[in-house]
């Protein structure tokens, strides 16, 4: 079985789909097979990021016609997409609980053909996403370094927390002028976390650097941006990452230095 991983933060553009497409990325770069489900399927958008032709099979599949497996699309990038296309506001009709519930069991069952399969969630915090939670071997939270972000941030981690018993989750800070934000950002969470006594250990898997010119470059080009720019700072924080979180599962067990590798080591 491969691992579930859930990229969330609460808020919308934190950058979740962003950090979802580029980490997929990273991982399939480095043999891992991947699949992102796009689970924002009002508003989907991991498809334009990709370059994989938005489809319509996913309303077949929520019309009982066929099966999940039938709505893979593979990427030119190395990572296999399920996602709702541009069909923005026609899946509501199939955002009910029955069919949530078959969905969540459908992935579970595709993830013994993946190592990992990434959900990049819609904005908002709602108990109708609890089973996605709650069938995530990981979960990975986005914060941005805005206050109101922060709150969001703390109300979800609370949320699958008390729902779900979790207590462990990893933090990527996305959009941060520099490291020492990131490390601050990570301390705030941290202190919010001590403070209302929630027992979660949050670890920094790394941090990301603002750079709009470059992540547009990305998006017009329909190339994840570890892919297009192979050797700058931005790319740098996806690798530290990556493979922090490979090295917290378990999943690096060659490399003995890898637990004190910094950012600097990976630009
Ligand atoms: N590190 C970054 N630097 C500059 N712009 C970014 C960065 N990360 C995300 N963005 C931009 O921020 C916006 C929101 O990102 P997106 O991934 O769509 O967020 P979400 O999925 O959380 O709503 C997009 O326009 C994206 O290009
Ligand atoms: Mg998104």
């Amino acid at each position: 079985m491969g691992r579930i991983i859930s990229f969330s933060s609460g808020k919308g553009g934190s950058g979740k789909t962003f950090c979802s497409v580029n980490s997929a990325t990273e991982l399939a770069s480095r043999g891992y097979k991947v699949l992102i489900f796009d689970i924002d399927i009002n508003c989907s958008n991991v498809f334009i990021l990709l370059h994989v032709k938005p489809q319509t099979k996913l309303q077949e599949y929520f019309e009982g016609v066929i099966p999940l497996k039938e709505c893979i699309i593979p990427s030119e990038h190395g990572v296999d997409v399920i996602s709702a296309g541009v069909n923005i506001q026609r899946f509501i009709q199939f955002e009910n609980d029955y069919n949530l519930a078959r969905l969540a069991d459908d992935l579970k069952e595709l993830s013994s053909d993946y190592d990992f399969i990434i959900l990049d969630y819609a904005a908002g915090i709602n108990q109708a996403m609890m089973r996605f939670y709650a069938m995530s071997d990981d979960i990975i939270l986005i914060a941005n370094p805005e206050i109101t972000a922060l709150t969001d941030i703390y109300r979800l981690m609370k949320m699958i927390h008390v729902n779900n018993k979790t207590d462990k989750m990893y933090l990527i800070v996305n959009k941060v002028k520099n490291i020492d934000w990131a490390i601050n950002l990570f301390r705030e969470i941290k202190k919010v976390v001590a403070k209302f006594e929630l027992k979660i250990e949050l670890k920094l898997l790394g941090p990301i650097l603002f750079d709009e010119v470059r992540v547009m470059s990305s998006i017009q080009k329909r190339t994840p941006l570890v892919k297009l720019y192979p050797k700058t700072p931005i790319k740098g924080g996806f690798s530290l990452s990556m493979t922090r979180y490979l090295n917290e599962i378990g999943e690096m067990k060659g490399d003995k230095d890898i637990a004190s590798k910094t950012f600097s080591d990976f630009f």
